[in-house]
Order: structure tokens, then C-alpha cells, then sequence
């Protein structure tokens, strides 16, 4: 459990806040690329850390993202016309242009720069001392990220493998859930849910296809496992960026089965998957109540002939089960209000949850605590440790950050560190195996596939 007073500076994270500093010293992906796919498209709507901007791609291709508010009286930009000032006609990739609210005609560019102000006289400088408060931006990956920081703190991007993503592979999408970002991510960093909330009883009906022994199993093996052994060890084990945890199953021959997912400040996640996985799934608070859950491919796939080349986890097909990779805004069918679309009978007899969409079951799981769940009331178990260790290194990040400036850990540019190490993996182990090297640029799996791409370790 937490303190309340921790469970406040833990899941607060508007402006001024304990923890709203600390995550706005990192990058943060802030939109979809594909939300404003166009120069002079519309402009959108965003809210993040609990702060309500606008993005727009301006008529010369660049992205803004500004306060949503214009700052002569407050009309939302969101309305506003994205096109090219008055007095200098827009000639294509040059020339003034961007968002004009639609109040007075005021208009900022990408920079937040009032570069038009017709309401005034033409011999006023007014526009020259008025700006709209614009943060900085970086596409990559199919995300436009964003730094909400003071402008002296920032660091390099942290790039996880995007910036050199070929355009094939690009791929993010995102879920809307009404609840605060860390008990969201707290479903990503438990091992142990999967041998429940997921569980349905056709699992039995998979046949033994012989992977159940040391090496690389089947994803079908993956789920027999999980339903075998339903009460996980788990082992946390800390990294530069924050850490990665194994969680540890007896598979029904008798061999050690391992899961193991990373986390890396302040809310990336890699899930667990077979051989490993650098595909990123990111919490990223719209404010305190609500969160953005980002999936997005950071790395193309390794060694696509060889161990998981484009082999979902979740992919069993034969089952009433779905997880797809999506790109986009993922619509909410199955939500609180219609109670996740539960079937009491589908409970009773064929799943655990009786809810139809896997990743629903995760939203129910998280969404039904509230908004924010009091933590002072928990009971945490010994499947909670690696849920445990994240919450400490937040609270701990955030605290000296206010105390005395201490850098927050995993920053780019601080130590040298490449972020595109961060993977997770899974994997029944040989007599004697450390289950800390896999996924690693120690994994002889791993040096594989980056050869078969072409990489080097
Ligand atoms: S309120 Fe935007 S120009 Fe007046
Ligand atoms: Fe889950």
C-alpha cells in the first residue's frame, strides 16, 4: 500500500505538480501523426498532463502544438482557421502561416509567434509582444512527440528505434481509458493477471504441440503455461532505464518459464513476447483521471524468418479472443457504461471475465478501481513486486527532482545509453540459464536477429 499522501504525489501530474515535473522533464507523445495528416488540415484538439493545447500541421508541413485558449480573449484555437496570412500570400513551403482564431482574426504560428493581428491598426506592434505558449515537437514513428518542459531542461529525443523506422513498419495507434495513467500501467507491469483475467476454459482443448521444454515455446504454450501455473514468482531486476521483471512459471513438464517485461521511465512498457518484443506500450496521462494507452512499433520486426518474425503473442485465432495491432484511434465498444458487454453465462462456463475482447478485460480490470484508486486501501501480495518497484522509483524520481534537482533517471544524453536495448522477452529456460541476459544484447537470439537485419550489437 501507499501512503495517501503518496498516492497523491504518485498519480498527480498537472502543472506544478510533483510528478507533473518529473514527467515533463521527458519527451512525451502527445498525438497520432496521422491525426493531422495534412499541411492546412484541421487542427485538433489535445490534452495532456492535465494542460488543453491544439495541434495543427501548417500549411508548410510543420506541426504546432500551442495553448488551446488564444491568448487576446480565450476562444479556442480548435475552431480556428489553419491557413496563410492576409498581407503575404502563402507561396508552398515558404512564407507565414498558421493557426488564425476565428474570434478576432489574431493568428500564431507553429512557434506560437503572433504573426498577424488585422484587428489592430496596421502601424501597431502589439503582435510583436503577444505570444501563444507553443511547445516544441518531434515526429517519429508514427508519433508526434512533444516537450513540456522548461525549455534549459530539455534533453535529446529518446529514441527507442523510430527515428530510423523504415515507413513500412511505421505503426501507433491509441486507447482512450478513463482512469489514471499509473494504475493503467500497473496492468502491464503484472504478470500474474494473465493467469486469470485472460484465462478461458478452450485453452484446455489446445493440443500439447511439443514446445514444452527448454527453448522457444509456441504462443499456444505460452497460454497452457499460464493457465498451469496461476501463481507466478516474480523477480525484479533494475536497469539504467528502470527495470525489467521476470515473471516465473513451472510449465506442466516440470521446466522454469519466464516472462519478462520492461519498464522504462516514466511509462514505457515492453511486454513480455516470444523471443523479445521492442514494441513500446506507453501510458500517457491526458490528465488525472484519464489516460492515452499508446501502442507503437519502435524497431521493425527481427530476424522476420526466424523467432516471432511478425508473430503476435496474442494470436489465437481459433479463440474468442482478439488483439490486434492497431493503428489509429481505437474506437471504445466495450465500456463501463455497457459494462464491458459481460456475459454472466460466458463467465460461468467458457472465460474468467465473461467480457469478449481481451484488451477490455484490461480496461475493466484497471477502470473499475475509479478514477484514481485510493492505494492506502490495497493489500499487496508477492505478485505485486514488480508493480511495487515501479511505484518506488517514480515516487522517489519525483521527490529528489523537488528536493534538489537530482537528474531524472533514464534521460538520453546523461550517460550515453541506447534506448533501443529496451526489450522484453519470453523463454523456458535451459538447467541453469539467467533469465537477466534474454532480450539482452547479450542474447545470442538477439545478436541473431540483428544480424539477419543487418544491425550490429
Ligand atoms: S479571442 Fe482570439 S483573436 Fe480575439
Ligand atoms: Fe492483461
Amino acid at each position: 500500500m501507499l501512503s495517501a499522501e503518496d498516492n497523491e504525489i504518485l498519480t498527480r501530474v498537472g502543472p506544478g505538480t510533483i510528478m507533473g515535473n518529473l514527467l515533463r522533464r521527458y519527451w512525451t507523445p502527445a498525438l497520432l501523426a496521422n491525426e493531422v495528416p495534412t499541411p492546412g488540415g484541421d487542427p485538433v484538439r489535445v490534452r495532456l498532463l492535465g494542460e488543453d493545447l491544439v495541434a495543427f500541421r501548417d500549411l508548410n508541413g510543420r506541426v504546432g502544438l500551442i495553448q488551446e485558449n488564444c491568448p487576446h480573449r480565450g476562444t479556442s484555437l480548435y475552431f480556428g482557421r489553419n491557413e496563410g496570412t492576409a498581407h503575404a500570400p502563402l507561396v508552398a513551403g515558404e512564407g507565414l502561416c498558421g493557426l488564425r482564431c476565428p474570434y478576432h482574426g489574431w493568428q500564431f504560428d507553429v512557434d506560437g509567434n503572433c504573426i498577424d493581428m488585422p484587428s489592430e491598426p496596421p502601424t501597431s506592434t502589439f503582435k510583436d509582444r503577444v505570444r501563444a505558449k507553443a511547445y516544441p515537437v518531434h515526429e517519429s514513428g508514427g508519433l508526434i512527440w512533444t516537450y513540456l518542459g522548461a525549455p534549459d531542461t530539455m534533453t535529446p529525443f529518446r529514441d527507442f528505434g523510430t527515428d530510423s523506422l523504415p515507413p513500412e513498419y511505421v505503426s501507433a495507434g491509441k486507447t482512450f481509458s478513463p482512469c489514471n495513467w499509473v494504475q493503467a500501467m500497473e496492468g502491464n507491469l503484472d504478470s500474474a493477471h494473465i493467469s486469470w483475467l485472460h484465462q478461458f476454459n478452450a485453452i484446455d482443448d489446445i493440443p500439447d504441440d511439443g514446445s514444452d521444454k527448454p527453448g522457444y515455446l509456441s504462443v499456444d504454450m505460452s497460454w497452457k503455461i499460464w493457465r498451469h501455473d496461476r501463481a507466478p514468482r516474480l523477480e525484479v531486476h533494475d536497469t539504467w532505464y528502470g527495470y525489467r521483471y521476470a515473471g516465473i512459471r513451472t510449465t506442466p513438464g516440470g521446466h522454469t518459464h519466464v516472462r519478462i517485461t520492461g519498464f522504462c521511465v516514466p511509462y514505457m512498457t515492453a511486454v513480455a513476447s516470444i523471443p523479445f518484443r521492442s514494441r513500446l506500450s506507453m501510458f500517457v496521462p491526458i490528465d488525472d483521471e484519464n489516460t492515452w494507452r499508446i501502442n507503437a512499433v519502435a524497431q521493425p520486426p527481427r530476424n522476420p524468418n526466424g523467432y516471432g518474425g511478425g508473430h503476435e503473442l496474442f494470436d489465437v485465432t481459433n479463440y474468442p479472443y482478439e488483439a490486434r495491432k492497431f493503428t489509429g484511434i481505437r474506437g471504445r465498444r466495450w465500456t463501463a457504461e455497457n459494462e464491458y458487454e459481460m456475459d454472466r453465462d460466458v463467465q460461468r462456463n467458457e472465460t474468467f471475465t465473461g467480457i469478449p475482447d481481451f484488451n477490455s478485460q484490461d480496461l475493466m480490470a484497471t477502470e473499475s478501481m475509479g478514477p484514481i484508486y485510493d492505494r492506502s486501501q490495497e493489500h499487496l501480495g508477492t505478485t505485486d513486486r514488480a508493480v511495487i518497484r515501479m511505484r518506488r522509483i517514480l515516487l522517489d524520481a519525483a521527490k529528489r527532482l523537488a528536493e534538489n534537482g537530482a537528474t531524472p533517471p533514464a534521460l538520453a544524453g546523461v550517460e550515453g545509453h541506447d534506448f533501443r536495448t529496451f526489450r522484453s522477452a519470453e523463454k523456458i529456460l535451459e538447467p541453469g540459464e539467467d533469465w537477466r541476459i534474454l532480450g539482452t544484447d547479450d542474447d545470442p537470439t538477439v545478436q541473431e536477429a540483428m544480424l539477419a537485419t543487418g544491425e550490429q550489437t
